[in-house]
């Protein structure tokens, strides 16, 4: 049995009277066990903040439940809630030195000076603040105030930790180290957290589970792994993944023991019957209209596939994106190497049955991912 630290079941928030006012949150239901770290990824706009907002205790639930370890919380004030917060616009209180303010919450439960003393060290240097510990919030810089906010949240035993965007005003190559540090220092007081982010390099490097959410809704749910090998549907397909899923649209058919699927401009991929597992089969010939979804990482020029012409030929320095147009539309290949091709070249792409993710046109929602074989 899982221990669950979070459960939040069918939480609604409208701003404004319900039915009414902005619809920010729509019928979230998600658990989070003991000693989890959950990412909370989405686009701007999409309901973030006013989840762990609710969460926190800083906005009521407009309906909707919410037990945090073993208590029912949506009714109690934020203090009442055991929960540790970096927010932003959650400011440090300006009279008092960064250490101070980490030290807050440790010495008002009375701890014993030299822990307390212990614990601001190790946060501050996994942090990168030990020089400002002396200082007062307002003469330091806006991402190192970020970080005090961080090492106070994170020094504190809290049922949970919350934590919106605690990186933004980090430079790229501060938020990749601490990106490590954070999750081991998570993992090695068995804290549970939420974090909140719109990168979803950080989503995938620090948490065990990604919350994808699109509009106020929860889209999947899942490991980092599972999203990008089932992604439930064609959002998270094409939201998580860099560069984003190809997707095209086609019909499928079947003729002479081979799945046809038919895309724009008369480009037929065929498939031997055989290779795809009999349910899978089924839910895609019974749809007949498709989108197709393949990874760029999983698109391989060789012989004998479909015809492409190069559009464009990019080097990053450690791989190459290539896209070629396509079915009367783009498709974007990554490989290893630097590739010698120019604009204009033709070349022929083959995209195998396991790398194929089917989904359903209307709903968006996934049919298949690969053969379906084991
Ligand atoms: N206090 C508020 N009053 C009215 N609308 C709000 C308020 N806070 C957020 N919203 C709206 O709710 C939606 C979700 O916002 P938010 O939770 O901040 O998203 P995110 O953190 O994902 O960027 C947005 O449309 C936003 O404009
Ligand atoms: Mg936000």
């Amino acid at each position: 049995m899982t221990d669950i630290m979070l459960n939040i079941e069918n939480v609604d928030k409208f701003y404004g009277p319900v039915g009414v006012g902005v619809h920010a949150v729509k019928g979230i239901d998600m658990q989070v066990a003991r000693g989890e770290i959950i990412a909370l990824l989405g686009s701007s706009g999409c309901g973030k903040t006013s989840t762990l907002r609710m969460v926190a205790g800083f906005e009521a639930v407009s309906r909707g439940r919410i037990h945090l370890a073993g208590r029912e919380v949506h009714m109690l004030p934020p203090v009442k809630r055991n929960v540790a917060m970096a927010f932003e616009g959650y400011s440090l209180y300006p009279t008092v030195t960064v250490r101070d303010n980490i030290a807050f919450a440790l010495k008002a439960a009375r701890l014993p000076q030299s822990e307390v003393e212990s614990r601001v060290r190790d946060v501050a240097q996994m942090l990168e603040i030990t020089d400002i510990l002396d200082r007062f919030p307002t003469s330091v810089s806006g991402g190192q105030q970020q970080r005090a906010s961080l090492a106070r949240a994170l020094i504190r035993d809290a049922d949970l930790h919350l934590l919106d965007e605690p990186m933004g005003q980090l430079e790229p190559q501060l938020r990749t180290l601490l990106r490590g540090r954070i999750k081991h220092f998570i993992k090695e007081r068995g804290l549970t957290a939420i974090l909140v982010t719109h990168d979803q390099t950080e989503a995938n490097a620090l948490a065990d589970r990604i919350a994808v959410m699109e509009d106020g809704v929860l889209q999947q749910y899942a490991s980092p792994a599972e999203i990008k090998e089932r992604p439930a549907n064609l959002f998270t397909g094409t939201f998580v993944g860099e560069p984003p899923m190809n997707v095209f649209p086609a019909s499928a058919s079947v003729s002479a023991g081979e799945i046809l699927l038919n895309l724009a401009g008369g480009l037929v991929l065929r498939y031997p019957e055989a290779e795809f597992a009999p349910e899978v089969r089924q839910s895609i010939l019974s749809r007949g209209d498709v989108v197709i979804g393949v990874r760029p990482y999983a698109v391989h020029r060789g012989e004998g596939g479909a015809e492409a012409q190069v559009v464009a030929n990019q080097w990053l320095g450690d791989q190459t994106h290539i896209a070629a147009a396509f079915a009367e539309s783009t498709v974007v290949l990554v490989e290893h190497d630097r590739a010698r091709l120019s604009e204009g070249d033709r070349i022929r792409i083959a995209l195998k049955p396991d790398d194929l993710h089917v989904f359903d046109p209307d709903s968006g929602m996934a049919i298949s991912h690969g053969r379906g074989l084991a």
